[in-house]
């Protein structure tokens, strides 16, 4: 993991590079007060103040200042020192008006390489420093850099590295990291148990067996709440099997269970007085002799009878019978996190996670803390009417609707079936994934929906 505490620390007086930021608005004011060299220079370079981060060198003896236009100077987007931190020669930087705030996050993140599968690191420059006064700051930052870092590098591990067992040992490093008690679901037990989660994980139940992975960690007396991650560590379709394109970036299918690990971490890690409840539901939907097949019918731990309409659903079943699992404990608010369907993508495209939640007032939250902290969401429906088309005819339901339309809404009102309805409830259909790729955030897994997340919980659950 990249060392993010060496990359932001704490303003001592150190001698550091200012970098300047302007905005279209701010340019030409600024641009008055500098040096005749500073104008001669920006101007000869065509740096104008309006191109999006765009930056350029002023040059002080042997050493320089940066100038870098944002889209708003005084409102600092999480991304907009981003492409600072990638291009910049390694050094001490630090701004030259006010504290970088959340914009450290694209600081550090734009530092973020995933280079294990590389023989030698893609990038050989040193480190890149940001020096801010916001002492206080540098901690949350860093937490969040690490979280969102988290997801991305097993979301970009290959499935062949990363399996069941694979996301076992990172809750249990978060467990042992936290004292947290961990606890694994597997084998006749599950069956027994978790029907829905062995059905799902049952072609590959000897080489990558599916497991239910538990955390619970905080005191009992404080308000409980579930996390709930889908953990398909390839989703090759199952018998159903997807078109080539659609299985080339199924190592993703586990980026929810990323989400719930990261998130379970933050909570841990920033001491909410809460009871946390993490869920991760870890299998391979392979294909193989044992595998669940079209036309079965699973009965799930709810009790309800499920009739499998297509193996490709398979993300709403596993996560049926961990939300069931969730509910019995009645916790104050279940969030999951889930790369659940195709349709949710071409509804909302790659930024927004399509959020579900089953009450008005827990919506606005999710919202406003959302925009908040820069990290959208989009609400969509649960459509009343569209359940009744998830029958069967012979079993309790089907896993789809068996039409082509409101896909990711289908999915949502599967999963409330599973869900107490007393209990709070959002769950969010995220892609986990970005292409192509922006600064600070390369192509490749990402966590998005994250941040607000655990704002929202920050927000609701911080003693005052
Ligand atoms: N993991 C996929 C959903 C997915 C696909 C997420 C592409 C992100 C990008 C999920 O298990 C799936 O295959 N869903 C099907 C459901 C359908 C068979 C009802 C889908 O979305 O096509
Ligand atoms: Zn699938
Ligand atoms: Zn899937």
């Amino acid at each position: 993991m990249t060392d993010f505490a060496s990359l932001l620390v704490p303003d001592r007086g150190q001698k550091a590079r200012a970098i300047h930021l302007v905005d279209k608005g701010s340019f030409v004011s600024w641009l008055k007060k500098r040096p005749a060299e500073d104008r001669a220079l920006l101007e000869a370079h065509r740096f104008d103040g309006k191109t999006p981060y765009a930056f350029a060198i002023l040059p002080r003896g042997s050493e320089f200042e940066v100038v870098a236009t944002v889209k708003n100077a005084e409102d600092l987007s999480p991304w907009c020192l981003a492409a600072l931190a990638e291009k910049l020669p390694e050094g001490l930087y630090k701004l030259a008006d006010g504290g970088p705030g959340i914009a450290s996050l694209g600081w550090l993140l734009g530092q973020h390489r995933f280079d294990a599968y590389r023989s030698k690191p893609k990038d050989e420059r040193g480190p890149r420093v940001l020096v801010t006064g916001e002492a206080a700051k540098i901690e949350e930052m860093l937490r969040l850099a690490e979280a969102t870092a988290l997801v991305r590098d097993l979301v970009d591990t290959p499935a062949a590295d990363l399996g069941p067992a694979e996301l076992e040992k990172a809750a249990a490093d978060l467990a042992n990291r936290s004292g947290a008690q961990l606890r694994v679901t597997t084998g006749g037990e599950l069956a027994e148990g978790y029907p829905l989660i062995a059905a799902v994980g049952a072609a590959a139940t000897l080489e990558r067996a599916p497991r239910l992975i538990e955390l619970e960690w905080g005191k009992p007396e404080d308000p409980r709440i579930a996390i709930v991650g889908k953990g398909v560590c390839f989703d090759s379709g199952g018998l159903d099997l997807k078109q080539p394109s659609g299985m080339r970036i199924m190592k993703k299918d586990m980026g929810g269970a990323a989400h719930a690990l990261a998130l379970a971490g933050l909570v841990i890690n920033a001491r909410l007085p809460l009871r946390l409840h993490l869920l991760v539901a870890a299998v391979e939907n392979a294909v193989s002799g044992a595998a669940y097949r079209p036309g079965d019918v699973v009965k799930s731990r709810k009790g309800l009878f499920v009739e499998v309409d297509n193996t490709d659903a398979e993300g709403r079943l596993i996560l049926a019978d961990a939300l069931a699992k969730a509910g019995e404990d009645n916790p104050d608010l279940i969030v999951d996190f889930a790369t659940l369907t195709g349709a949710a993508r071409t509804a909302l495209g790659p930024d927004l996670p399509a959020t579900f939640v089953n009450r008005d007032d827990l919506a606005a939250e999710l919202e406003s803390a959302a925009r908040e902290v820069d990290d959208p969401l989009w609400r969509l429906p649960l459509w009343e009417p569209y359940d009744e088309d998830l029958k069967s005819s012979i079993a309790d339901m089907s896993n789809t609707s068996g039409n082509a339309m409101a896909g990711a809404i289908y999915a949502a009102l599967f999963l409330r079936r599973f869900v107490p309805e007393q209990i709070p409830w959002a769950h969010l259909d995220t892609w986990a994934w970005r292409d192509p790729g922006k600064p600070g955030r390369p192509k490749g897994g990402d966590a998005l929906g994250l941040r607000a997340v655990f704002a929202m919980l920050e927000r609701r659950y911080s003693s005052p």
